[in-house]
């Protein structure tokens, strides 16, 4: 939905922008196109990989800062880049393609891997820890809450039972025991019935509701009267808190909801590339 959101954005020459999730430096580029001369960026991602990889995608372009951070403290850090305020922010939230076939990360079930899933590889918390350490319940509340899988009591139980006998540590020991939870075998061409709870456990792992309840509620206000807030999001929890926070905040009168609706991929890029298949864009401005 590049088009889509560059175009909401509303970008002019010598805007201050916030990218909020670097990722690769896709959006970052057109951004970057749209506000020169004058304008500056500041782009953000927890991943330190990330940041590298735009370097070289943003190697054209002067005005910009990579920062190696969590969007949920980005107070500190325009504060710390002597930005005063914002004319527009990116929020592209979720895992990006590059962390999901990167052979040593363990985000996809398709590929053998030790059971990690840090976008920070700082961070102390790993997949490996919430699958070997946490009480059968937690676990499970986490695949209900977070994957809405009817399978997640047993999902849970079959992960307790299986890490007696030895602590789970990879991709596929783990995709496996959720596969004999659910009961039926997974016959290629569908998607995996073991996608859900691995989705749900990254997003406990990096706390990815909470950093972007507490990431979007302070880049609205750095907001100037006028600038926009676009958030691209792939999973429905996250579409409802960035619906939630805009209602809210139209409520009280300081933004405007450009999106009644969110705004879907076009077919052509759905079969282009089908994780877009699931993206939702929504649009709020200033007032
Ligand atoms: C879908 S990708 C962004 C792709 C990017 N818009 C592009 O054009 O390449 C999401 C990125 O957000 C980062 N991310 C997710 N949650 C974050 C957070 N709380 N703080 C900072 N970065 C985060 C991930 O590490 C990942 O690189």
């Amino acid at each position: 939905m590049l088009k889509e959101v560059i175009s909401s954005l509303n970008l002019k020459p010598g805007d201050i922008v916030l990218d909020a999730t670097i990722g690769g430096g896709g959006h970052a580029r057109e951004i970057l196109k749209s506000i020169i001369p004058g304008g500056r960026l500041i782009g953000l991602d927890q991943d330190p990989i990330a940041a590298r990889m735009a370097e070289e995608t943003l190697k054209d372009f002067k005005n910009f800062k990579l920062i190696n951070d969590n969007f949920r403290n980005l107070d500190r850090v325009l504060s710390k880049e002597n930005v005063k305020s914002l004319d527009a922010a990116l929020f592209d939230v979720g895992v990006s393609s590059f962390q999901l076939d990167d052979k040593s990360r363990g985000f996809s079930l398709k590929i053998e891997a030790p059971l990690d899933m840090r976008m920070d590889p700082g961070q102390g918390l790993s997949a490996y820890d919430i699958v070997n350490r946490y009480k059968e319940k937690d676990l499970a509340d986490i695949i209900d809450k977070f994957a809405d899988e009817r399978f997640s009591a047993k999902i849970a139980r079959y992960i307790a039972q299986a890490r007696r006998d030895k602590p789970i540590e990879t991709t596929k020991e783990l995709a496996g025991i959720i596969h004999k939870a659910i009961g039926f075998g997974y016959k290629g061409g569908r998607i995996d019935p073991a996608t859900r709870t691995f989705q749900a456990i990254r997003i406990a792992v990096n706390d990815e509701l909470g950093a972007m309840e507490e990431g979007l509620k302070k880049a609205v206000s750095w907001l100037n009267i006028g600038g926009r807030i676009a958030v691209v999001s792939f999973h429905s929890l996250e579409d409802r808190i960035a619906k939630n926070l805009f209602r809210g905040y139209s409520e009280l009168g300081i933004v405007r909801i450009i999106t009644k609706k969110p705004i879907r991929p076009q077919f052509e890029e759905t079969v282009k590339n089908p994780r877009s298949r699931s993206g939702r864009l929504r649009v709020a401005e200033r007032i």
